[in-house]
């Protein structure tokens, strides 16, 4: 199993990667390349999508929270793991105070540099306790069949949020973030990308699309939820999460104010504030290491309207009808 991820890898580094159309890069490299027609930031990520096929094996007692950047993976990191282990911590020491929502939830996309050797990290995969928590930003189609196959039993749970709310926060997200090689993007160009699909594990459409579909198909695997809902009705989706993750609140806990407890833990106000999420920086892989502090901007919905004009308004919504004609899904 481990040699042939080996051969893989070096096939894909060796032949693959050479022919894979390229674009200019957001942040993380002066390049982003198009796999199986989704625009990956750098070859760690693709390293770290193969590492997954090989190596993944869920177990029924997973949940995978399925994201697009900038959708609120944060946020509902904090949300998931605050439902999941409410009974196994204290308010006054919850971890989520001293470590933060990332360091909480392994990222999967870059699990294969959890440790120095990938063997290590495979091991680390299999001890990890029950029930695993894991996020990921990795496409529907990209997924291990060993995840997607309706006998697995994991679960996802997928946030969609408006595409015109998306831009703006990874315009920003990405000229606080990038490395120094990347040159400073502005608005415009970087629009221009983002409507060609070109956009960190975009087409952001074709993204939401997938897990979407198959949300439909397999309601019971994928929770389908809008960051906006969750900012316009937190109790009710607070609520649906905990039944879908297996972890309904009691009559008893909605009595004294578990849900609302959890929401005010999780608020952008509080968490933002926080000295664990405003000081260093989050190391995802060799080449990917984030400052805590850009996870955080505004967290609102429709900040959009201060930086898009009307026209480019237009355009996005006019790239939502066409894409999502027909899918029963809207923006
Ligand atoms: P804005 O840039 O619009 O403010 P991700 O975690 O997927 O990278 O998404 C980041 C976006 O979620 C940012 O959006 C960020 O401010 C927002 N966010 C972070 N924590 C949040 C919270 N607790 N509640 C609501 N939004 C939050």
């Amino acid at each position: 199993e481990a040699i042939s991820f080996q051969k893989t890898y070096e096939k894909i580094m060796r032949d693959i990667i050479p022919t894979l159309p390229k674009e200019r890069g957001w942040m993380l490299g002066n390049h982003i390349l198009q796999y199986k027609g989704f625009w990956l930031s750098t070859t760690s990520i693709l390293e770290g999508v193969v590492f997954l096929q090989h190596h993944f094996k869920p177990r029924p007692t997973d949940i995978i929270l399925a994201t697009s950047p900038k959708t609120g993976t944060t946020w509902f990191k904090a949300l998931i793991f605050a439902t999941m282990k409410r009974t196994t911590f204290e308010l006054s020491s919850h971890p989520l105070l001293t470590t933060g929502p990332h360091g909480l939830f392994p990222f999967l996309d870059t699990y294969i540099f959890q440790n120095d050797h990938y063997q290590d990290s495979i091991s680390s995969l299999k001890s990890l306790p029950s029930p695993r928590l894991f996020s990921t930003h990795v496409p529907y189609s990209m997924l291990p069949d060993s995840a997607t196959d309706a006998s697995s039993g994991c679960r996802f749970v997928y946030i969609c949020r408006n595409p015109k709310d998306i831009f703006v926060s990874m315009w920003f997200f990405a000229n606080k973030s990038r490395t120094k090689e990347v040159s400073p993007m502005s608005l415009e160009e970087a629009f221009e990308l983002f409507c060609r699909g070109v956009s960190p594990y975009g087409p952001y459409w074709d993204h939401v699309l997938g897990y979407w579909k198959a949300s439909l198909e397999s309601p019971n695997k994928i929770l389908f939820l809008k960051y906006e809902d969750m900012k316009n009705d937190p109790v009710v989706h607070v609520r649906r999460l905990a039944e879908f993750i297996g972890k309904p609140f009691s009559a008893e806990e909605e009595r004294n104010g578990a849900v609302e407890e959890i929401i005010r833990l999780c608020s952008f106000e509080n968490l933002s504030n926080l000295e664990i999420n405003k000081n260093g920086a989050e190391r995802f892989s060799p080449e990917i290491a984030i400052d805590k502090s850009n996870f955080f901007r505004k967290g609102q919905v429709g900040d959009w309207k201060n930086y898009l004009t009307e026209e480019m308004a237009k355009r996005i919504d006019q790239i939502s009808d066409d894409k999502l004609y027909g899918s029963g899904l809207k923006f």
